[in-house]
C-alpha cells in the first residue's frame, strides 16, 4: 500500500507563548473569563472603555426582533470623532496616524492633528455639496490617503458610505450606485498598479452614464495626472478642499445610524450591500485590533495589507487602528512593484512590528524563495496576523519563520464582510498556537458546527458553521433587501448565524476552517460568486450556458474555472477555441473586475445535469482539478462526462 503524505497533515507542531510575549501581552486570560461570566458586560465594559460616547448608552442589547440587533442603542457618538479628534484632544496630536507610500516610491505621513484637519475640510466640501445625514457616497479610489480621508469624512457627518474596490468594472460600479442611490461619487483621476497608472475616472464616467441618475456631483482627486474628460459635475478634490474650512464642529450620532454598506459576493448574481452601523461596530473592531494584534499604540507600527475595497480594509486599516490611536502603514500599489521585494522594503523602512496579509500573498512569496525577503531587515516584527481563506500548515510555518524570525506568534483570524470584525482567533501571548488553525472564537463571542439538520456536532467532527448569538459589528442587515438577510443568514438555523462556512473541532476543541460550502469561491482571499461570473458569460453574444467552478490553486487558494456551450452558430464559427476563451476571459474582466477573470475556460459540447436539469459542477470540479470524476449515477447523461474530459484534455 502506497502512503500519500500530505505535509498540511503532517503538521502537529503546537507553539507556546514565549515568556517575555507573554509578560507584555495586551491580551489575558481573564477576557474569556469576564466574557463567559457575563457576555453583555463584558461587551458594554469595552464600548466604555474604548470609545468616547457623547451619550452614554444605558441599554447593551435589544434582540427583540431577531434577526434585527441593536447595540448600545440609546447611545450616541461620532465614529470619525472617536478615530481622530479625541486622540488630539488626548494630547497625541502629534502621533503619526499613518505612512504612506505611493507605488512609484513618493511618499508622506499624516499626523493625528494633520488627519483630523484634512478630514474637517473634506467633511466640509460634502457639506457644501449637498451631502448630509443618510446620504450615500460611492468612493472608488486607488490606496491613497483621500480613500481614508474621504471614508471618515462620510461618517463625521453621518452619511454612509459605499467604497467599491477600484478593480471593478463599470457596470460593477454602476449597479452598486444604483442600489444604494449614490448622490456623490469620490474618485481619481487614476492610481499606481504595477509601475503604470490605472485609469479610474473615465470608468466612473461611464458607470454614472450607465446608472440611473442618483449621482449629483463626481469629486475627483489628482493623482495619476493622466488625461481625463471633465463634466459639469466634475470637482476637483484639492480645488474643493483648499477653499474649504479647516474647522468643522462634529454632531453626535445615535450608536445604531448606519456608517457604511459595503458590497459582497452571496450564491445569487446580484451583489449584497452589507449594512454596518456605528457604535457596535467600532467596539468589536478596535478591541480585536487591540487583542489580537496586541497592540501598544505608543510603539507599534502596524501595517494591514488589504485594500479599502474590501472588509479589513474597513475594519483594520481605517476605523480599528485609528478608533485605538495606532500608527499603520498604507501602500498605494502591487507587493511585486518595482521589485519582489517592495513589501519587505517597506517593512524594513518602517520598521513595521505588527504585518496583517492574506494567505494567497504568503504563497505566492514562498513561491519566489525565501533570498528575497532575506535582503532585509524585517527585525522590527513581533507579530503576523492572516485573514481571508484557511492558511495552510506549510504557509503558516513559512510566515513564522522567514518572514517573523521563527519566533514571533501568528494569529489566523477568521471572519466575514457580515461580521464586521474578527470572530475567530487566537489571542497572541495567551493562546497555544496551532498552524492552519482558527481556533478559539474571541472573547464575547459564542459559534457552534453544526450538522446539516441543526444539530450540534459534538465534541470532534466536521459540520457548517454558525454564530448563537448576536456579536457587536454583526451585519444589521442587507441593503434595501430585509428579506434576503433573513433567508441568506437566518432561515437555515432559525436563531443562529449560518456564515456559509464548513468547519472542523479537533480533539482540543479547536476549529479548523473548511471553505464554503455554497456557490461563493475565495480567490486570492476575494469572494466571488459563481452565480454571478456565470451570468457575466451567458450575457457574451457567443454563448450558450456557462457554469463556473472554484478549482483549488496553489498561489490563489481558488481559481475561477469555466465550461461554456457555444450558441450552435458560434460552435460552427468558432474554429478556434483558444482565441474565443481568450475573448470570453477578457469579457468577464470587463464586466466584472480583473479579479474575477476565469483561469480558464473550457468550450464543452453539453453541461452534466441532473436529470431535473441541475448542473452538477461537483463533477466539474473534480474535471478542473484533476481528480477521478465522481458519482455520475445522477446524471440525465451519463457520458456526457466522458464527452466533457476528452474536450478538456
Ligand atoms: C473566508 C474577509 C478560513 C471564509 C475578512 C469567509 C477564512 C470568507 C478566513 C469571508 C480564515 C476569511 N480562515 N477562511 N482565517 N478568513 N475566510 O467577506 O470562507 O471577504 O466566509 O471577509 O472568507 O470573506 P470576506
Amino acid at each position: 500500500m502506497t502512503v500519500e503524505i500530505d505535509h498540511t497533515l503532517e503538521e502537529i507542531r503546537r507553539f507556546r507563548p514565549s515568556p517575555e510575549f507573554a509578560a507584555q501581552a495586551v491580551a489575558s486570560e481573564d477576557l474569556y473569563d469576564r466574557a463567559k461570566a457575563d457576555r453583555l458586560g463584558f461587551w458594554a465594559d469595552h464600548a466604555r472603555e474604548l470609545l468616547t460616547w457623547s451619550k452614554p448608552f444605558t441599554r447593551t442589547l435589544d434582540w427583540s426582533n431577531p434577526p434585527f440587533a441593536k447595540w448600545f442603542e440609546d447611545g450616541e457618538l461620532n465614529v470619525a470623532v472617536n478615530c481622530l479628534d479625541r486622540h488630539v484632544e488626548a494630547g497625541n496630536g502629534d502621533r503619526v496616524a499613518f505612512h504612506w507610500e505611493g507605488e512609484p516610491g513618493d511618499s508622506k505621513s499624516y499626523t493625528y492633528a494633520q488627519l483630523t484637519e484634512e478630514v474637517k475640510r473634506a467633511a466640509n466640501v460634502l457639506e457644501s455639496l449637498g451631502v448630509g445625514e443618510g446620504d450615500r457616497v460611492a468612493v472608488y479610489l486607488p490606496m491613497i490617503p483621500e480613500a481614508v480621508i474621504s471614508m471618515l469624512a462620510v461618517a463625521r457627518i453621518g452619511a454612509i458610505h459605499s467604497v467599491v474596490f477600484g478593480g471593478f468594472s463599470s457596470d460593477s460600479l454602476a449597479s452598486r450606485i444604483d442600489d444604494a442611490e449614490a448622490k456623490l461619487v469620490i474618485t481619481a483621476d487614476g492610481g499606481y498598479r504595477k509601475g503604470k497608472v490605472f485609469p479610474l475616472k473615465p470608468t466612473v464616467d461611464d458607470a454614472v452614464t450607465k446608472s440611473g441618475g442618483s449621482v449629483e456631483h463626481v469629486l475627483v482627486v489628482r493623482r495619476g495626472e493622466n488625461d481625463i474628460a471633465w463634466t459639469d459635475r466634475d470637482i476637483w478634490w484639492h480645488e474643493a478642499r483648499d477653499a474649504a474650512s479647516p474647522e468643522h464642529e462634529a454632531k453626535a450620532f445615535g450608536a445604531e445610524h448606519p456608517l457604511f454598506i459595503l458590497y459582497t459576493s452571496g450564491t445569487t448574481g446580484k451583489p449584497k450591500g452589507i449594512l454596518h452601523t456605528s457604535g457596535g461596530y467600532l467596539t468589536q473592531v478596535a478591541f480585536t485590533h487591540k487583542n489580537v494584534f496586541d497592540l501598544h499604540p505608543e510603539t507599534d507600527v502596524y501595517w494591514s495589507t488589504a485594500d479599502v475595497g474590501w472588509i479589513t480594509g474597513h475594519s483594520y486599516v481605517v476605523y480599528g487602528p485609528l478608533a485605538n490611536g495606532a500608527t499603520s502603514v498604507i501602500y498605494e500599489g502591487t507587493p511585486d512593484t518595482p521589485h519582489a521585494g517592495r513589501w519587505w522594503e517597506i517593512i524594513e523602512k518602517y520598521k513595521v512590528s505588527i504585518l496583517y496579509a492574506a494567505p494567497t500573498a504568503i504563497r505566492s512569496f514562498m513561491k519566489q524563495g525565501r533570498s528575497i525577503p532575506q535582503q532585509f531587515n524585517l527585525r522590527s516584527l513581533r507579530l503576523l496576523g492572516s485573514v481571508g481563506e484557511p492558511i495552510n500548515p506549510e504557509a503558516w510555518i513559512w510566515y513564522r519563520h522567514v518572514i517573523g524570525g521563527g519566533s514571533i506568534p501568528v494569529v489566523d483570524t477568521w471572519w466575514q464582510t457580515e461580521t464586521g470584525g474578527i470572530m475567530i482567533s487566537a489571542l497572541p501571548g495567551v493562546t497555544d498556537l496551532k498552524p492552519g488553525s482558527a481556533q478559539t472564537p474571541i472573547p464575547g463571542i459564542s459559534v457552534d458546527i453544526l450538522e446539516e439538520n441543526g444539530t450540534p456536532v459534538e465534541g470532534e467532527g466536521g459540520g457548517l458553521l454558525v454564530v448563537t448569538e448576536p456579536w457587536p459589528s454583526m451585519l444589521r442587515g442587507i441593503w434595501g433587501d430585509p428579506e434576503r438577510f433573513k433567508e441568506t443568514y437566518w432561515e437555515k438555523f432559525g436563531d443562529k448565524y449560518f456564515a456559509g462556512d464548513g468547519a472542523r473541532r479537533d480533539e482540543d476543541g479547536d476549529i479548523w476552517l473548511l471553505g464554503r460550502v455554497d456557490d461563493v469561491m475565495n480567490v486570492s482571499g476575494h469572494r466571488l460568486s459563481t452565480a454571478e461570473i456565470e451570468s457575466s458569460l451567458v450575457a457574451h453574444p457567443y454563448t450558450a450556458e456557462a457554469a463556473v467552478v472554484g478549482a483549488s490553486d496553489e498561489t490563489t487558494g481558488q481559481a475561477v474555472v469555466a465550461f461554456v456551450i457555444l450558441k450552435e452558430s458560434q460552435a460552427v464559427l468558432a474554429a478556434d477555441f483558444t482565441t474565443t476563451s481568450e475573448e470570453l476571459r477578457k469579457h468577464v474582466a470587463t464586466q466584472i473586475g480583473a479579479i474575477a477573470r476565469p483561469r480558464q475556460v473550457f468550450i464543452v459540447p453539453e453541461l452534466p445535469k441532473t436529470r431535473s436539469g441541475k448542473i452538477m459542477r461537483r463533477l466539474l470540479r473534480d474535471l478542473a482539478e484533476g481528480r477521478q470524476i465522481g458519482d455520475t449515477t445522477t446524471l440525465a447523461d451519463t457520458s456526457i462526462m466522458e464527452v466533457i474530459s476528452s474536450q478538456v484534455r
